[in-house]
């Protein structure tokens, strides 16, 4: 696989106003988001509500990728078309989560570490035939009492620089998504910090796999206080604590950063994405890629009346594309 076309694929991912849909969750994570909204967990159903969501009309014109999971990459619109065909017809890159979920890390209590490297050569060479041009993997680090530890960080970052190594050897550009979870009582200088030693471990270890940046893309999550932290921050501090945390860690060669919206509001993380933005002009464009900030208004309209609200539905993806679209320029308006 030539490095011009990882490249290629990387720089429009981030193409100026455009970000990343992640519909992705696996099928226990969707089971919760549907029974979250009174809908049964059936095959049918995931289908019907994927093809609701990727045909969306003109999703294209701020969407540059959507990601996949195992099952939907496989699946079909209603009229037997394939949804990588959907979505390449209407300029959209088909991505896929390649992990398989976390799992507690022996050792480190409290502590969780990322599988699914076994056998992922062949399951990348397999989602590529299927249209796949990049993947995703997702870390998760919990900030507690006496955690992270350097061993789970470590134990992280070597999983996400050899499942990136190995989608650069078979053609997908990687997304490498370190996660500092939300969940917790620490403040916004915790977060910091524990945000910058992942990012830098992660560097590191990309640059031992030899891992080429220039066809890679960082998911980040942003530089918060804790939900439950007394201390509440504004758009302006977490835009500004997010935007100095990556300046220090993340390589300018990067072609682009997009953020997960990791349990924020709509409208949060909107107006964090374009607050960054606002500050520019950054070393790499920062876009979104966001699960539930993009789909969550959308899933109650459609869970109430799959037909009556399809179109409803529809709209609700579109405008919150467009507004996601516009944050990732600096130029969204409330
Ligand atoms: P959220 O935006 O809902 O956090 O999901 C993004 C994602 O893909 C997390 O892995």
């Amino acid at each position: 696989m030539s490095i011009e076309q990882l490249e290629e694929t990387a720089r429009a991912m981030v193409a100026p106003g455009k970000g990343i849909i992640a519909i992705d969750e696996s099928t226990n994570t969707i089971r919760k988001r549907f029974d979250a909204v009174g809908l049964e967990c059936t095959e049918e159903n995931r289908r019907a509500y994927r093809e609701m969501l990727l045909t969306t009309p003109g999703l294209g014109e701020h969407i540059s990728g959507a990601i996949l999971y195992d099952e939907t990459i496989r699946q079909k619109t209603r009229d037997g078309v394939p949804f990588t065909q959907v979505m390449m017809k209407n300029g959209i890159i088909p991505g896929i989560k390649v992990d398989k979920g976390t799992f507690p890390l022996a050792g480190c209590p409290g502590e969780v570490v990322t599988e699914g490297l076994d056998g992922l050569r062949d399951r990348l060479k397999e989602y590529y035939a299927l249209g796949a041009r990049f993947a995703k993997w997702r870390a998760v680090i919990n900030i507690g009492d006496d955690i992270p530890t350097g061993t789970c960080i470590e134990a992280n970052s070597h999983a996400l620089a050899r499942y990136a190594s190995l989608c650069q050897e078979n053609g997908l550009v990687p997304m490498v998504e370190p996660e500092v979870l939300m969940d917790g009582s620490h403040d916004i200088e915790t977060c910091y910090e524990v945000t910058e030693v992942v990012l830098r471990s992660l560097f590191g270890a990309l640059y031992d796999f030899d891992v080429m940046l220039e066809g890679t893309i960082l998911k980040a999550s942003m530089v918060l206080p804790g939900k439950d932290c007394a201390e509440k921050a504004s758009v302006e501090e977490v835009a500004a604590a997010t935007v100095r945390c990556l300046k220090s860690s993340v390589p300018a060669v990067l072609p682009g950063i997009v953020f997960l919206s990791g349990g924020q509001s709509d409208e949060e993380a909107t107006a964090h994405l374009d607050a960054m933005n606002r500050m520019g002009p950054h070393p790499w464009p920062l876009s979104f890629s966001y699960g539930r900030a993009m789909q969550s208004a959308a899933l109650k309209l459609w869970a109430k009346d799959m037909a009556g609200n399809y179109a409803a539905a529809q709209k609700t993806v579109a405008q919150r594309a467009r507004e996601n679209g516009l944050a990732a320029l600096g130029q969204w308006t409330k």
